[in-house]
């Protein structure tokens, strides 16, 4: 019923959205990762379908059912990730990264399961690719770019400064130890923090209203844009 109802007011843009966390390998079978469910990130997708927009979804490993209607392009490493986007950057018109991506990665990667008698209890790691910082670097003007922040202290300040560092358009400021807003569930809280400073709160909504409310502002910043 919704999807009938829904005005088709991303018809023509297309959107690329990331969801999920990514998976940085030590040997086959063991990994660095994070709680990520990928449900902020595949709400908005869904959302942006919907809405009448082409989209493109970019997935780290979920529980979640593809979405229909969608590209859906499954990825693990965040190099992987920062590959596929890169990859369609320029087709689109909006990226939304809610994925949260690991930082840090084993700077090795052993080819066979490592028997723990022959691990040693210290990891050299190597950062990942800042896969967003990229997309700012390489923004065309008439694109619009969203991220989203993780914070569990001075949220606003890191968060502005992660809008202004990555060229951001948006960035949606998570609080993930606050009660009702934990990974994995259904609802969300954000602050949506812009570059002229305004701050605006959606209070504790489902995801999909999150997303919606997102999207209303990818739409008035393509909108502007194209002016
Ligand atoms: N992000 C990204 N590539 C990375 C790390 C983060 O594209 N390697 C994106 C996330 O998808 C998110 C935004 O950057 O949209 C902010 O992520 P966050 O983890 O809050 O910021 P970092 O820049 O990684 O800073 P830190 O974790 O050190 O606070
Ligand atoms: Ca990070």
């Amino acid at each position: 019923v919704r999807y009938h109802l829904t005005p088709k007011d991303l018809e023509g843009y297309t959107v690329l959205v990331t969801a999920g966390p990514t998976r940085e390998y030590f040997d086959p079978v063991r990994f660095i990762s994070n709680p990520s469910s990928g449900k902020m990130g595949y709400a908005v997708a869904e959302a942006a379908r919907d809405r009448g927009a082409r989209v493109i979804l970019v997935s780290g490993p979920t529980a979640l059912p593809a979405p229909w209607g969608v590209e859906v392009v499954h990825v693990e490493r965040a190099e992987e990730m920062h590959a596929a986007v890169l990859e369609r950057f320029p087709e689109t018109d909006a990226v939304v990264m809610a994925a949260a991506v690991a930082d840090w990665r084993p700077a090795r990667t052993a080819s066979e399961k490592t028997p723990k008698q022959e691990g040693k209890n210290v990891v050299e790691l190597a950062p990942t690719p800042d896969i967003l910082a990229e997309l700012g670097r390489r923004k065309a003007p008439g694109q619009v770019l969203v991220g989203f922040a993780m914070e569990t202290r001075a949220g606003r300040e890191r968060a502005r400064a992660k809008l202004e560092r990555k060229n951001l358009d948006l960035i949606a400021l998570n609080f993930p130890t606050r009660a009702g807003s934990a990974f994995g569930g259904d609802h969300n809280e954000v602050e949506l923090l812009f570059p002229d400073g305004r701050v605006e709160a959606t209070g504790r909504v489902r995801k999909r209203a999150v997303a919606e409310r997102v999207l209303d502002h990818v739409r008035e910043l393509l909108i502007a844009k194209e002016a």
